[in-house]
């Protein structure tokens, strides 16, 4: 996808949804000089709005929809328009039960709701491409609008009779035949064998849930059905006017459909970010910081460029347990760590608290009291102003050298695969284990998947890939070869994309041969229970023993060096079964991780591991606990860096050489001090 960038500044933006305020002429008329105050440059128009664009079959009425498009273009705001297609119109529920979804359970949902529909039905294909057709003709070549954003938070599957007819299509054109089929879905196993393809169902939780080729292979359909959908919806709008970008919103660590596959039906990748902030017993955030952006930085990953942050609230989130509010300060150091992370804007749901329906007590920059002298409108005010002095962070590229091949359908095969550990295999959990000493200490990362090119980056982890697809193997080992550092880990390698075990020794194709081991056997624990890495050869200075739960591999070393050994306490078990490994491979080398180790031995491994490999923190410091750091590379080669404090003390960075506030001008020589949750800009001095 071409990059194209119709407004070249920060975007400051909200859902804004004036339908629901038609009747209140007063509440809108001072929409525009609020909104103003708030240093909002720009709205994300027409979400839910079809029942108003189309009120009935093919009566269209857009007039009011392009008279608030200009007037709000002329107040110097941007409108990001979206197709309506999240939520459908009563008529057409109550006309075309077609388009209304099937949950996997076979109930076909009623009336209303949104998020609902069927990605197959003919009807509502035609409805959708439809409705797109002549929003395009009418506002693609609008000034006032810079990117389509299409439908909202795309999920879900449907198990209609339509999505059945599909799914079998869709396996015929994969397999050919249903001896082939029956060969990669292992069906000979419980009497499955498949003799009509009329027999083949989508799973179904009253059903047969075991033929874990097929649970898999669904969730492949709904991802191509999904993206077809979405590839329907963006023809005509691109076929208008291929200049101006579209994206869909996506949702934190959402797994029903592939979003790496989506994206790349995208111009640019976009989410929407919720956290539990506030949860703590002592104010640390930085457990959901790190969370939040080690998705900003999938996101960012997937097209390899900025992200938008589509949605968070300015405030408190209404479908949380407990929904606190951000607190004092709390928003500006979340919307900058976005940034830091590769966020080209901070867009808010919503603009205005509906009056009633769901999300009434949601957070909304402007209340029901209808006040502009609120914290949270100052603080989103404030922010306003200093995104607008951000443009030459727009664009600004984040240089990794460092990448975590989390692989979405390894992801999807891990967790329906019964044993060793059910319930919680723990895949994006191990994910996290590295990820976070990078966060903590300031490197960059990019996420990569099965088909992602890994060359360019310097060290790639390999946390628990189960599955192999795609020739990933062979492109991690060549990787190595050529002289890159790759750290495996336990539980890899066990299945191919069929999620057919290899018959052979594992991690297999050639992944065993390039870490140096063998597998034995898995030794899952229970919660609450410990096994012991000891340390026998540190490569670098690394503590003498670290804590091991959930999942203990057993491997067999063969050409690779032990590092660390287990000490079980078990007097049954040989005391020099390794459990931390390192082999020499071509010009590069492979370590392996036998066990989920304890956040401190990644602490003390990666980053060290790291620094060896010549790969450099955004800053040469350490951070004191809480306080994370990233950093972007405008296009003039000017280097944002970005410190941001996660908890509520005073903190201060040791700077290695002098820095200038960004926005202040201040400069700091050698320390910089940071007031509780507060986030910095620097630009070397
Ligand atoms: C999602 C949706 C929004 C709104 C918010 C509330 O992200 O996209 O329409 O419902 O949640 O948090
Ligand atoms: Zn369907």
């Amino acid at each position: 996808m071409q990059t194209v960038t119709l407004y070249p500044h920060m975007l400051h933006g909200c859902d804004y949804n004036p339908e629901q305020w038609f009747d209140r002429p007063e509440i809108l008329s001072q929409d525009i000089l609020q909104m103003q105050q708030a240093n909002i440059n720009c709205v994300s128009l027409g979400i839910f709005a079809w029942s108003v664009l189309e009120p009935a079959e093919g009566e269209y009425c857009f007039d009011r929809l392009a008279e608030i498009i200009s007037t709000l273009y002329a107040n110097g705001i941007r409108t990001v328009l979206a197709t309506p297609s999240a939520a459908r119109p009563m008529w057409m529920d109550m006309k075309y039960p077609e388009v209304r979804r099937v949950t996997a359970d076979r109930i076909r949902v009623p009336l209303g709701g949104r998020h609902n529909h069927c990605y197959t039905s003919p009807v509502l294909r035609e409805k959708v491409r439809a409705i797109n057709t002549l929003l395009a003709k009418r506002f693609a070549h609008d000034p006032g609008v810079i990117l389509w954003h299409v439908g909202n938070e795309i999920q879900g599957e449907c198990h209609c009779g339509l999505c059945q007819a599909a799914f079998r299509e869709w396996l015929k054109a994969r397999y050919g035949t249903l001896d082939a089929l029956n060969a990669a879905w292992w069906t000979s196993f419980w009497s499955n064998t498949y003799t009509d393809w009329a027999q083949i169902e989508s799973p179904d939780p009253a059903g047969d849930t075991g033929i874990q080729g097929l649970a898999l292979d669904w969730k492949r359909f709904c991802t191509a059905q999904t993206r077809s959908f979405l590839e329907n919806e963006t023809a005509p709008l691109r076929a208008e006017n291929p200049l101006i970008p579209v994206t869909t919103n996506f949702m934190q660590f959402y797994d029903g459909v592939n979003y790496r596959a989506l994206a790349k039906s995208l111009d640019v990748t976009s989410w929407d970010c919720y956290p539990t902030w506030h949860c703590t017993p002592d104010g640390d955030e930085s457990g959901q910081a790190c969370l939040a952006d080690a998705f900003s930085d999938i996101c960012r990953s997937m097209l390899k460029k900025p992200f938008l942050l589509m949605e968070n609230t300015p405030s408190h989130t209404n479908w949380h347990a407990v929904c606190r509010p951000k607190t004092w300060g709390f928003h500006r150091l979340t919307a900058i760590s976005a940034i830091a992370h590769g966020a080209d804007s901070i867009q808010y749901f919503q603009w205005r608290q509906s009056r009633g329906g769901n999300e009434k007590l949601h957070g909304a920059v402007m209340t029901h009291a209808n006040r502009t002298d609120t914290r949270v409108f100052q603080e989103v005010s404030d922010l306003g102003r200093t995104l607008q002095r951000l443009d030459a962070v727009c664009g600004a590229r984040t240089n990794a050298r460092i990448a975590i091949l989390y692989d979405p359908e390894s992801h999807w095969a891990v967790n329906a695969a019964k044993g060793p550990r059910n319930g919680d295999i723990g895949d994006t959990d191990l994910m996290m284990r590295f990820y976070l000493p990078f966060w903590k200490s300031g490197y960059a990362v990019d996420f990569v998947d099965a088909e992602t090119d890994f060359s360019g980056y310097h060290l790639l982890c390999v946390p628990m890939l189960y599955m192999l697809r795609n020739d990933v193997a062979k492109r991690i080992c060549d990787f190595v070869l050529l002289g890159g550092t790759a750290v495996l880990t336990l539980h890899s390698g066990i299945a191919d994309e069929h999620d057919l075990c290899f018959m052979s020794d594992t991690p297999a194709q050639g992944l065993a041969e390039l870490a140096g081991i063998r597998y034995l056997e898995s030794d899952p624990l229970y919660d609450g229970q410990h096994e012991t890495m000891h340390i026998v050869k540190a490569p670098f200075p690394l503590a003498e023993s670290y804590r091991l739960e959930k999942l203990c591999e057993r491997v067999a070393p063969a050409g690779a060096e032990v590092l660390g050994v287990y000490g079980t306490g078990n007097p049954c078990m040989p005391d020099d079964l390794p459990c931390l490994t390192r082999h020499a491979f071509g010009r590069g080398t492979a370590y392996y991780v036998g066990a989920f180790a304890e956040d401190r031995f990644f602490a003390d491994f990666l980053p060290e591991l790291a620094e060896r490999l010549g790969v450099r923190p955004v800053l040469d410091t350490t951070f004191p606990h809480g306080v994370a750091a990233a950093a972007r590379q405008g296009l003039d080669g000017t280097e944002y860096l970005f410190i941001m404090n996660w908890t509520r003390e005073q903190k201060s960075v040791n700077l290695p050489y002098a820095l200038k506030d960004f926005e202040s001008g201040k400069i700091y020589q050698s320390k910089l001090p940071l007031s509780p949750y507060g986030a910095k800009i620097l630009v070397k001095a």
